[in-house]
C-alpha cells in the first residue's frame, strides 16, 4: 500500500534523515585506509544512538550491524567485520538507516579512499549524478518509469550498467514500503507519483555488466564479473512541483 505522509509525519522523517545524513558525513570525515569495516559500523551505531534514534538495519531480517559497508565489487549489504581492512584505492559504499519516533531515514554514499583509479572515480561520480538526474523529473504526476529511465539513460550513456536485482523503495513507518522504485524503466510507464509520497532512491551502478550474486554469508551482493560497483541513496518527499531531499 502506498501512503501519503502528513506534514507532521514528514517533519519526523526530516529528523530521522538528518541523523542518517550526519552519520554519513561523520563517516566521510573519519574513513581512511587501515580502518576496519567494523570500525565504520561502530561510528554509525554510536552516532545514531547518541541522537536518541535507533539504527534500523540492526536485527532487520537478522542483519547483524548498523551499517552496510560494501567495498569495490561489493554492490550492497556488505557485513562489517573486524577482519576486513579498508585499503588505499578502494571505493567504499556505506548505507545507513535510522528510526526516530517511529519514522525511518535511509541514505548511502560511496567514499573514495586515497588515490583511486580513474574508472572508480568516474563510477562514483556518475552514480551520485544518477540520483540527481533522477530527481530532475520528480514531481506530482510524474511516473516511476520516468524516474527509472532518467537514471538508466544517464548511467548507460556513461558506459556503465544499472543493477536490476535490487531497487529503491517507499519509506515511512517501515524502512521498506510500496512502491518499488527501480533505477531503470520506460518513460510514461509505471505508477504516478503524488505529493506527500516518501521514497528512497538508490542507484546501484556497475562498471561492467549488471549481473550480481549473493555471497555465502547470505547478505553481501557482489558483481558477477568482479568489476567495481557504486551506490548512492537519499530519501525524498515528492512535492507539487519537484521534491525535497530529506537526507542531504
Ligand atoms: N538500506 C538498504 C536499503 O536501502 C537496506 C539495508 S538491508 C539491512 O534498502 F538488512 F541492512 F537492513
Ligand atoms: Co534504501
Amino acid at each position: 500500500m502506498v501512503t501519503i505522509k502528513s506534514a507532521e509525519e514528514i517533519e519526523l522523517m526530516r529528523r530521522a534523515n538528518i541523523i542518517v545524513r550526519d552519520a554519513l558525513d561523520l563517516v566521510g570525515r573519519e574513513i581512511k585506509a587501515g580502518m576496519t569495516t567494523a570500525q565504520v559500523d561502530k561510528l554509525v551505531f554510536e552516532y545514531i544512538s547518541s541522537c536518541g534514534a535507533k539504527p534500523s538495519f540492526l536485527g532487520y531480517e537478522g542483519y547483524p550491524a548498523s551499517a552496510c559497508v560494501s567495498i569495490n565489487e561489493e554492490v550492497v549489504h556488505g557485513i562489517p567485520s573486524p577482519r576486513r581492512f579498508i585499503e588505499e584505492g578502494d571505493i567504499v559504499s556505506v548505507d545507513v538507516g535510522s528510526v526516530y519516533k517511529g519514522y525511518n531515514g535511509d541514505a548511502a554514499r560511496t567514499f573514495m579512499i586515497g588515490r583511486v583509479s580513474e574508472e572508480k572515480q568516474r563510477l562514483t561520480a556518475v552514480t551520485r549524478q544518477c540520483f540527481f538526474e533522477g530527481i530532475k523529473v520528480l514531481k506530482e504526476g510524474a511516473r516511476l518509469g520516468d524516474l527509472g529511465w532518467a537514471i538508466q539513460s544517464y548511467a548507460e550513456s556513461n558506459g556503465f550498467s544499472v543493477v536490476r536485482a535490487l531497487v529503491g523503495h517507499g519509506i515511512g513507518t517501515d524502512m521498506h514500503e510500496d512502491p518499488s522504485v527501480p533505477n531503470y524503466g520506460t518513460p510514461g510507464r509505471g505508477m504516478r507519483l503524488r505529493a506527500g509520497m516518501t521514497i528512497a532512491i538508490e542507484p546501484m551502478i556497475n562498471a561492467g555488466t549488471f549481473d550480481v550474486k549473493v555471497l555465502k554469508d547470505g547478505w553481501t551482493v557482489v558483481t558477477r564479473d568482479g568489476r567495481p560497483s557504486a551506490h548512492y541513496e537519499n530519501t525524498v518527499v515528492v512535492t507539487k512541483d519537484g521534491c525535497e531531499i530529506l537526507s542531504l
